[in-house]
């Protein structure tokens, strides 16, 4: 049976890959040891995603692997080597804020492991497909540059730009602030794509906007809209930093993010780059999150605004998929984010209630 490797198992990406390949019929093993929760706290706890994931997908097993064990690592590929079909590596320090307290860790774990994971992968299963879950900050605040209007709920861009119908891979990611957090994932997004170009091996690297869906362990520093809505929908209260609440973000379900990664693997490419988010179908600004979520909760939420915004924090970002889309045409978004909300105001409350 071809096997799949997901890293960051019990995270959003990480548990919404392990469900779909083995629905696909491959057998999958899980690296996760819950760093999330030493990262952010009890809010960002994954073990009820691990133990859901344990308790329902029979072909799945769980190993509590760090990534930065370069010798563990290193074991577990060579233990299955050319049985190893694919990698989805979703494992990091996943926050902005969170990178600047300790710069080290947050390369340990963002760069190294990377490196550790792709010298495996061809010391001993170099026909694997490796998908590497990037990100866009790796454009720094490049993208606050961009000619932007104030429109009454949203920052837009100039619709003569260029770049209206999204930012496209083109984008420098030289001379802009990227925060410690963009530098460690830039790194990583530039291993991956050498490892493909120089070493010939199958790699993507995927620019991720803002992913989210029901299994997200939302928390103040990582996992806005599913923080956004536990907070409207318990009564906690939320900040939002900076520029008017107005900022725009793209947000793609995690289902619809593990369906690129399937297209991919059926039809890989080396050393490839890609943004991927929700682009023009699925974005919205943080006011018109908070307005989306208190419909959807039935209650007002408990919002503070704070002047000044995070640094390097991008004020409108919308991915451009054309790269995407024209090498993968069959590729479709299903999720906008008024459907994407519900469905984790729907799967979440009655353990938001619990949790307290
Ligand atoms: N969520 C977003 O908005 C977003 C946006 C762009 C890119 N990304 C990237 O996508 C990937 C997945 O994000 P997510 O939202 O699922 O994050 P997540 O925090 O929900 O999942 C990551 C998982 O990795 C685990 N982990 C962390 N360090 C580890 C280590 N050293 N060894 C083993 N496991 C470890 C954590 O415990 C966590 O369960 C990350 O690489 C992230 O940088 C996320």
């Amino acid at each position: 049976m071809p096997l799949c490797l997901v890293t960051g198992s019990s995270g959003l990406i990480g548990s919404e890959a392990v469900r779909h390949f083995a629905a696909q019929g491959l057998d999958v093993i899980g690296l996760d040891n819950n760093l999330r929760m030493t990262f952010f706290g009890a809010d960002a706890d994954t073990r009820w995603n691990r133990d859901q994931l344990s308790s329902e997908v029979k072909n799945f097993t769980h190993l509590d692997l760090d990534i930065r064990d370069r010798d563990g690592v290193d074991a577990l590929f060579r233990q299955h080597g050319k049985a190893i079909a694919l990698v989805i590596h979703a494992a990091a320090q996943p926050s902005h804020d969170w990178a600047a307290r300790d710069p080290v860790m947050d390369f340990t774990v963002n760069a190294n492991g990377t490196l550790h994971l792709l010298q495996s992968l061809r010391d001993h299963s170099p026909d694997a497909v490796f998908v590497f879950c990037s990100t866009n900050k790796v454009y720094g605040d490049t993208p606050n540059r961009l000619p932007l209007v104030e429109q009454e709920t949203r920052w837009e861009i100039d619709p003569s730009h260029a770049y209206a119908p999204g930012i496209p891979e083109t984008m420098s990611i030289d001379q802009s602030t990227h925060s410690l957090f963009g530098a460690s994932k830039a790194a990583a997004d530039l291993l991956v794509q050498e490892f493909g170009r120089y070493f010939g091996l199958r790699t993507g690297a995927f620019r991720g906007g803002c992913l989210t869906g029901p299994r997200h362990s939302g928390t103040m520093l990582h996992g806005f809209l599913s923080y956004l809505m536990r907070c409207v929908a318990t009564g906690k209260p939320y900040t939002v930093y900076g520029y008017k609440g107005k900022q725009v973000r793209d947000n793609i379900h995690a289902a619809d993010l593990i369906s690129a990664f399937d297209h991919f693997w059926r039809a890989p490419r080396a050393g490839e780059v890609y943004n991927i988010g929700g682009g023009r179908f699925s974005n919205c600004s943080m006011a018109e999150a908070i307005t989306l979520c208190e419909e959807i909760a039935g209650r007002k939420g408990n919002i503070t605004h704070a002047e000044a915004n995070r640094i390097g924090d991008h004020i409108w970002y919308v991915s451009d998929l054309a790269k995407f889309q024209g090498h993968y045409p069959a590729w479709k978004l299903s999720y906008n984010v008024p459907a994407i909300l519900e469905e984790i105001h729907a799967q979440n409350i009655e353990r938001w209630r619990r949790e307290g």
